[in-house]
């Protein structure tokens, strides 16, 4: 159709009823737009030009009779070349078996030439449009409704949609697999029966609080849950639920994931990090005491030869006395240098002394080598908790002062350690430039390691990280631990206090 009007190819011979065709379907109330083949050599011409930028013709109607075709014969032709369309075939009159032929070769309709045949082409026309249009509409349904439903049976996800009340209206394959239901067995259940009565419990009572359906209190989020398989048994998922509207009625999509794999494997990731870890802390702690009781020893017993041999070189041999004293000034320094190193590999002030006296050492350390003020809040009793929560806190100052030196162009600087209801808390405070967190927290090429170690250190003992940071205002990382007081039994009281 170009614009509203209807184009008609009118493929008849007789001058007559070409004449009267034309008057009834040019009639003012019509729409149409004709044009007469009187051929079917024409005809063909006609529907197959492809000069024109305009389709063609909307419907072709097709006289039986025509000086240089049988009707039949030019029908099939103009299927093949036009096969789309519509084409209304004129018989005889009453010739019934011809319609019926028509019909199965492919024409949409006949129309009996009766005498006053062409008063009612108008309206025959119409209708098969109408008719036409309905059709390729439905089509039209059909190809988006199997284009939607493949896509749904072949997601790798269960995909469930609920009406407003959260009853399952449609359940894909896979989520007949993840619940063990067939897809009849859930249609009209609510969606709760997937997950556990604990795990919905929470939402209900929220829900009927703010008179609100609970899946709108979850929409729009992904979240992580318990489901509930038809054999009793839990398994971790991914829920995803999003609202629309369907016929001005809220509808619901839930996309269901089962996680048990990427649980299984972060799971495996965090007992081999945590191994990592230890062994390195193992590993640190090994060379830490082989520098300072290893080297550290040697180096003091060949400074102390060095200074019996001095005392024994006589005063005025100035030269050689002024040496020895530089080997044993130079000795001295590196002895220093290498307590400062092995405590820093491994603070041992943290076995024997504990948490809060190792920050203590850590921040005094800090304050001679910068100009930044440490505001310490720690409690003054030596209270010790397990060897593994000491370390993870004592790593986490360590890595978030180094931080705070190293990008934060802080002056000051808060830390706070204490005891709650939910066990150790520590939190480290900059007022320095802040940074967008997630651009410099995801894993790439090149990347920190440093706070990503800390959120693993943290979790691997069962804590809680976060780290939040504004710019220009500041980066707060804030820990807590659940925690049981330590045995003591990690003390080793026979090392000395560490040289500043
Ligand atoms: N206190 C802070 N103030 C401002 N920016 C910070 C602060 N802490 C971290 N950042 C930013 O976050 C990034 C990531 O920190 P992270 O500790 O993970 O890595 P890193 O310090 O660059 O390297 P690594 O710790 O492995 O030696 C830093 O490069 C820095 O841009
Ligand atoms: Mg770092």
């Amino acid at each position: 159709m170009v614009g509203n009007k209807v184009r008609i190819l009118l493929i008849e011979d007789e001058p007559g009823h070409i004449l009267l065709c034309q008057h009834a379907l040019t009639a003012e109330r019509y729409d149409f737009d004709v044009k007469v083949a009187t051929t079917g050599k024409k005809a063909l011409e006609i529907l197959q030009d492809k000069t024109s930028s305009k389709p063609n013709f909307d419907i072709v109607v097709l006289d039986n009779k025509l000086p240089d075709y049988y009707g039949f014969e030019l029908l099939g032709l103009i299927r093949t070349v036009a096969p789309d369309k519509p084409v209304i075939f004129v018989t005889g009159y009453k010739d019934d078996e011809l319609a019926v032929e028509a019909l199965r070769r492919g024409a949409i309709d006949y129309l009996p030439k009766t005498q006053d045949y062409h008063k009612h082409l108008p309206r025959i026309i119409q209708l098969n449009i109408e008719r036409n249009t309905l059709y390729a509409s439905i089509k039209k349904l059909h190809e988006l409704e199997t284009r939607y439903r493949l896509l749904i049976e072949t997601a790798q996800d269960a995909i469930f949609m609920l009406d407003q009340e959260g009853r399952i209206q449609l359940a894909n394959r896979i989520a007949e697999r993840t619940f063990g239901y067939l897809s009849e067995e859930l249609l009209g259940k609510t969606f709760i029966l997937l997950l556990p009565d604990r795990v919905v419990a929470p939402y209900l009572e929220r829900a009927i609080e703010d008179g609100k359906l609970w899946l709108l209190e979850l929409s729009g989020r992904t979240i992580e849950l318990t489901g509930l398989h038809r054999d009793g048994q839990e398994f971790p998922i991914e829920l995803s639920l999003s609202s629309c509207e369907i016929n001005g009625q809220v509808a619901f999509t839930a996309i269901v994931r089962d996680i048990r794999e990427r649980k299984r494997f972060s799971e495996a990731l965090r007992t081999l990090n945590s191994k990592l870890v230890r062994a390195q802390e193992e590993e640190r702690k090994k060379i830490s005491r082989e520098l300072h009781d290893e080297v550290g020893q040697a180096l003091a017993t060949i400074n102390i030869g060095l200074q019996l041999i001095r005392d024994k070189v006589p005063e005025n041999n100035k030269r050689i006395v002024d040496e020895l004293e530089t080997a044993i000034d130079d000795i001295k320094n590196v002895i220093r240098s290498l307590r400062e190193l092995s405590a820093l590999l491994h603070p041992h002030i943290l076995d024997d002394l504990g948490l809060t006296s190792a920050i203590r050492w850590l921040v005094g350390e800090i304050s001679s080598r910068s100009s930044i003020s440490i505001d310490l809040n720690i409690p003054n009793s030596p209270t010790r908790y397990a060897p593994d929560i000491e370390l993870t806190l004592f790593r986490i100052c360590q890595e978030a002062l180094t931080n705070v030196i190293k990008h934060a162009r802080a002056d000051k600087v808060q830390i706070v350690l204490e005891k709650n209801r939910m066990g150790l808390k520590l939190e480290v405070e900059d007022n320095g430039r802040g940074f967008k967190i997630e651009e410099k927290t995801k894993l790439h090429r090149g990347s920190g390691l440093g706070i990503v170690g800390m959120k693993e250190r943290v979790v691997s003992v069962g804590g809680q990280f976060s780290i939040t940071s504004l710019p220009k205002k500041g980066t707060k990382i804030s820990v807590t631990i659940p925690v049981v007081h330590g045995s003591g039994t990690h003390r080793r009281l026979k090392i000395q206090s560490v040289d500043k």
